[in-house]
């Protein structure tokens, strides 16, 4: 990637503009991204960003829900983390934007509406919030309303979808729900957006316990959970080559364990090649044969993306003119959003 000396002009996007459908999502900016990130969200961005008009959101307001582990000076660190590492593997400031959630006021001002018109027993089933209520002696109204802050960053944009990994399912779902009760209350207001999950890479496994999706918050307690997207090469190598497979040595077609669709899983979404195509190399191989080339594959995915990362932290400059160009663009077709729904709902 070249040293970009000035930001780039952005492609139209306008709610008049051409044929292309509007992708929206967004990223936590809590804990390290790790692989799974990557692969369920980042990698298939960029692989579709020239199909569609893009709005990627770094959501520093989600990241207030557990109040008591808040450190505001490293959220602000995160949110820059977060937008080097998106223009770092491949987003094109030129024709997609990346800003920060918490810089749009509308954000905040479309939950509260959506707030009112979400039932919540819709919120109680929410699979995420139940785990992460769970064992806490506190748990925040924001924790339970985290969910409609999510339908209100989609639905501000008149997104036509929504690229995501497979745990956001039930979120993206919720967010239709809710579109459909405003629009049956209001009138026609909203637009329903659809999910893209991509086919390979949807849902990352733990390295060390592939029940478990890879998450932050494990891998900040067990350093052989996860692959680290700023994580050093040798590391890496070392994590993947002691991911948990099963008790025999070799792969036996048809009696793949879940640790071993995971590492076909994340060589597939890495290198684009079928997991029956890699399932069908690997029968009778040993395992280890298996690891080393996910190692290989994933430190070679992930070695530009560090370099370009590490020179990006370094050039405020370039992340702040990203960002306001981008602000300013998507701040109209928030605006514009807003004054459908305040004219709907009948505030402002
Ligand atoms: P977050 O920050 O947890 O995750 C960001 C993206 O990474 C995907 N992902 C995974 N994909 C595959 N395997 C894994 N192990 C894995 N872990 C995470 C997530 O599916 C996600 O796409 N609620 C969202 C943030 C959000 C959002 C939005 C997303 C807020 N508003 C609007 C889309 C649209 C979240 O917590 O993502």
């Amino acid at each position: 990637m070249s040293t970009p000396s000035s930001v780039p002009s952005l492609s139209p996007l306008t709610p008049a503009a051409p044929s292309k459908l509007r992708a929206f999502s967004g990223v936590q900016p809590t804990g390290k991204l790790h692989l799974g990130n990557y692969l369920g969200a980042i990698k298939p961005w960029v692989q579709h960003q020239h199909a569609r008009e893009n709005v990627f959101c770094v959501v520093d307001l989600h990241a207030l829900t557990i109040p008591e582990v808040v450190n505001p000076a490293q959220l602000r660190a995160n949110c820059r983390g977060v937008v080097a590492a998106f223009l770092a593997s491949g987003i094109d400031p030129a024709h997609s934007n990346i800003f920060i959630q918490s810089h749009i006021r509308e954000h905040a001002e479309l939950q509260w509406l959506l707030n009112c018109v979400t039932p919540l027993g819709w919120l109680d089933r929410m699979t995420q919030f139940k785990s992460k209520a769970e064992g806490r002696e506190t748990v925040g109204a924001g924790l339970l309303n985290y969910p409609v802050l999510q339908a209100a960053d989609i639905l501000l944009y008149d997104t036509d979808v929504v690229p995501v990994g497979d745990d956001q399912k039930q979120h993206i779902e919720l967010a239709r729900d809710i579109a459909f009760r405003f629009n049956h209350l209001f009138g026609e207001t909203l637009k329903a957006p659809a999910l893209s999950v991509p086919l390979a890479g949807a849902r990352v496994m733990g390295l060390d316990d592939p029940t478990v999706k890879m998450s932050k918050s494990i891998a900040e307690q067990r350093p052989n959970h996860a692959v680290g997207l700023d994580q050093d090469p040798a590391k890496a190598r070392k994590v993947i080559m002691k991911a948990v497979t099963d008790t025999g040595c070799e792969y036996a077609p048809g009696l793949a364990s879940p640790g071993v669709v995971n590492l076909m899983g994340i060589l597939s979404a890495v290198t684009g090649e079928s997991v029956d195509s890699i399932a069908e190399r690997y029968a009778g191989r040993g395992y280890g044969y298996l690891k080393a080339e996910v190692a290989d594959a994933v430190v070679a995915e992930l070695t530009p993306v560090q370099a370009e990362y590490a020179r990006l932290m370094n050039d405020h400059g370039y992340l702040d003119s990203i960002l306001n160009t981008s602000t300013a663009r998507v701040r109209e077709i928030a605006e514009g959003v807003m004054r459908r729904v305040r004219g709907a709902i009948g505030v402002g």
